[in-house]
């Protein structure tokens, strides 16, 4: 049945624009994330029905689930529809940290271990049949949801299942999904059991268009297709690369409460010989793909090979946490603040702290650290696009060098005006951080110039147009 309030426009994630938390005096607080989501959408304007729909995460957002049944009020939402889907918690842990985070986004990062893992057994069959009722409520809702001939946006790796899904429900719908994760290479694709890997690939390409942030992601996929199915069917593969959004940032950063942080981060870093210390930054959620650990070896390699840097550079490391339900991910927390401790022990002097380790998420912290950085070090193991990367151009004060892991998708459209590094190779990242902060200034200015261009040449709102076009035109 299609409900009264049919959309056109109609958005799936897992995490959605709006989280509740139940406050003691029973009242909830509803906090609005950001993201390329919220701006992409942003783009349509308010005259398109639009809905967005997603899962509740924790307690407070089931708890809004039941006060709203699930249709959100609209004040804490900025005025967008949003559908919350009341998924049964047992459910939603096996799928959401199970299935999606411990075993899809593994295989497409590459992060297992795999002399022990993965063990694909009878808990994992339990598992995946979580995942596909937790896809089917998607499905389900979208197609209550949708209008006569609507455009539906899926997202990422937690919803592989819902385009095959809703195409059997509402044929009429034009659907896209997209992955904002890299894709695995099809030997390690296969890792996962056969028919669940086929039944992966199958799931999405129920879209008209499955689309992802590069050519290297989008010919994995192509790839393991191929190997899997023998061909993509009738679907269309897209590239949509996400840039930086400019304005928003360049505004952001401005703010009194940024120019508050930038002197207290000041402060931490210090000055050597009357000269501000130089500071190489790093921001990223403490995830296992994101290599925080070998950079700080590479830095500690840097510090060991070149002492004349000891007492006049500080790495600035902002390590947020993720995904805390996951053991790994709490042990790789605890890994990093070791190592941090470790080094500082190791070159500490009076007034000098080597390694400035920051684990509260702070978002005017970030984007100060972003304004002061000389060095921005992105060295992921693997990342689907990595905005740091972009972002931090965009908002320098004095130019910034980066050095960027081959591995991030930022790579293709940043790699040129980068000190580009094999995030596995701890002494060439250290030369690449040496090299980095050698930079002459207007070599520094210059590159900082053009990565800026590159980053913001597709801002969030042309990432969403160009697919819901690009859906629409569709035959
Ligand atoms: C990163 C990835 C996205 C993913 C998101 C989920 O931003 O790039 O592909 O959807 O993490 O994060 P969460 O905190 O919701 O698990």
């Amino acid at each position: 049945m299609v409900s009264e309030q049919a959309a056109q426009v109609l958005v799936a994630s897992n995490r959605g624009p709006v989280s509740y938390t139940l406050r003691d005096d029973g009242e909830l607080e509803a906090r609005r994330g950001g993201g390329g989501l919220v701006s992409g959408l942003s783009a349509i304007g308010p005259d398109t029905d639009a809905v967005w729909v997603c899962a509740a995460l924790g307690e407070g957002d089931r708890e809004a689930v039941r006060r709203t049944g699930g249709r959100l009020d609209q004040a804490d939402t900025g005025d967008q529809r949003v559908r919350m889907l009341g998924i049964a918690p047992e459910v939603y842990a096996d799928a959401y940290n199970a299935v999606a985070n411990s075993t899809l986004w593994f295989v497409h990062h590459m992060l297992y271990q795999t002399p022990l893992e993965p063990a694909f057994g009878p808990e994992f069959r339990a598992q995946w049949a979580s995942y596909e009722a937790y896809n089917r409520a998607f499905a389900e809702a979208l197609a209550d949801e949708a209008g006569d001939g609507a455009a539906v946006l899926v997202q990422d790796y937690h919803l592989a299942l819902v385009p095959g899904m809703l195409r059997a429900l509402r044929p009429d719908l034009r659907i896209g999904h997209f992955s904002h994760t890299p894709w695995a290479p099809v030997d390690y694709f296969r890792l996962l059991p056969d028919d669940i890997a086929r039944q992966l690939l199958r799931g999405i390409l129920g879209a008209d268009r499955a689309a992802f942030l590069t050519h290297r992601w989008a010919d994995a996929f192509t790839a393991c297709c191929t190997e899997l199915l023998g061909d993509t069917g009738k679907t269309r593969i897209g590239v949509h690369s996400l840039g930086a959004d400019a304005d928003f940032l360049r505004e952001r950063a401005h703010r009194a409460d940024v120019d508050d942080r930038i002197v207290s981060l000041r402060e931490q870093i210090g000055e050597a010989d009357g000269a501000p210390r130089k500071a190489i930054v790093r921001v990223d959620r403490t995830e296992l793909s994101k290599n925080i650990v070998r950079g700080m070896l590479a830095y500690r390699q840097l510090l060991t090979d070149r002492p004349e840097w000891r007492g006049r550079v500080v790495h600035v490391a902002f390590a947020y946490p993720s995904r805390q339900d996951l053991a790994v991910y709490r042990s790789y927390t605890a890994e990093v603040q070791r190592v941090a401790e470790e080094i500082n022990e190791e070159f500490g002097q009076e007034g000098w702290l080597p390694v400035v380790l920051h684990v509260e998420d702070d978002f005017a912290r970030s984007l100060a650290s972003y304004r002061l950085a000389d060095v921005a070090l992105v060295n992921p193991i693997r990342d689907g696009m990595n905005l740091v990367a972009k972002e931090i151009p965009v908002v320098s004060d004095n130019g910034c060098a980066l050095v960027l892991s081959r591995e991030a998708g930022a790579y293709e459209e940043l790699g040129e005006d980068a000190v580009v590094v094999n995030p596995y190779d701890i002494s060439a990242t250290a030369a690449a951080l040496h090299t980095a902060l050698t930079m002459p200034d207007d070599e520094r200015t210059q590159r900082t110039k053009r990565l800026a261009a590159a980053a913001t040449a597709l801002p969030p709102q042309r990432w969403f147009l160009d697919q819901l076009e690009a859906l629409r035109a569709l035959e």
